[in-house]
């Protein structure tokens, strides 16, 4: 093992078996968002399954507009550029799907068990280890590209995050007691999200929704779904075959969720 866990492409390489992920491999010291980046390159005809990854970022982004805590040498902070034949509407499941790539590569490489937070936390113990960001164009009503950005807190100390964060976060090294191999782990992640990208492909949503189930923490608790312009409350029954979240409320009427930031209320366990 390379001793500094820096990134390096010639390691990245080594012994990785996808076909389309990691192509093309971009490694940066520094960057603002490797998604930012992903994007730019992708709007220029960057190829389906390039990789954008950085040592650091300065304007790390997470979902509602919130920065992701970026320090350098010890996180992981991914894009994955993908062309999907799939319809627009598919792009929810496309983040699920990333969820559970990310828990079984984080399982293979360290034998931690992520739990997937609707719909795009990274749990370890309750406390986020990381989340998802994914991104898309659709251009004449068919995605041109997406980009699927992962970020990872492997071997973060805890005293790199704000004081007020920091009963909620944690890092793979916090939780496994161990310092944790980036390079392995990418390898893994790459393999994994072209796995799952292809059973996509392929119409194999249920299986994937299966998995996201199994890895869930939100299925079967009371909870609120905050959005812009609303806040609903209910039980977490299922996803449906698109990904969304299919909520019972209080007078049984069912409601489909697709966006939202999700606040377990009561676990009935
Ligand atoms: C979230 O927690 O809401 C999502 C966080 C996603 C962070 C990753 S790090 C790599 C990629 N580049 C970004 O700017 N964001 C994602």
């Amino acid at each position: 093992m390379n001793m500094s866990d820096a990134f390096s492409e010639q390691e990245i390489r080594r012994g990785l078996v996808t076909k389309l992920v990691g192509k093309d491999i971009h490694i940066f010291d520094e960057l603002g968002s490797t998604n930012d980046l992903a994007k730019t390159m992708a709007s220029n005809g960057a190829p389906s399954g390039t990789v954008i990854l950085a040592d650091s970022q300065t304007k790390g982004r997470g979902r509602m507009g919130r920065s992701f805590i970026s320090p350098p040498g010890v996180g992981i902070y991914l894009s994955v550029i993908l062309r999907p034949t799939l319809p627009p509407g598919r792009l929810p499941i496309i983040t699920l799907g990333s969820g559970v790539a990310v828990a079984r590569a984080v399982n293979e490489v360290t034998d931690l068990k992520i739990l997937l937070k609707w719909p795009n936390d990274l749990l370890l113990n309750t406390k986020k280890a990381g989340g998802i960001l994914t991104e898309g164009k659709i251009e004449n009503d068919e995605m041109s590209f997406i980009i699927i950005g992962i970020g990872l807190n492997v071997n973060t100390e805890i005293e790199h995050f704000p004081p007020d964060l920091l009963p909620l976060v944690t890092s793979l090294k916090a939780e496994k007691g161990e310092r944790i191999s980036r390079t392995a782990l990418v390898k893994e992640l790459l393999e994994q999200i072209e796995w799952i990208f292809f059973q996509l492909e392929q119409g194999c949503e249920e299986r994937i929704i299966k998995e996201w189930s199994d890895y869930s923490t939100t299925l079967g608790k009371w909870i609120r779904v905050s959005s812009q312009n609303s806040v609903i409350e209910g039980l977490a029954e299922r996803l449906d075959e698109t990904g969304a979240m299919v909520l019972r409320r209080s007078d049984g009427q069912l409601e489909r969720i697709t966006a939202g930031e999700v606040t377990i209320i009561k676990d009935f366990k």
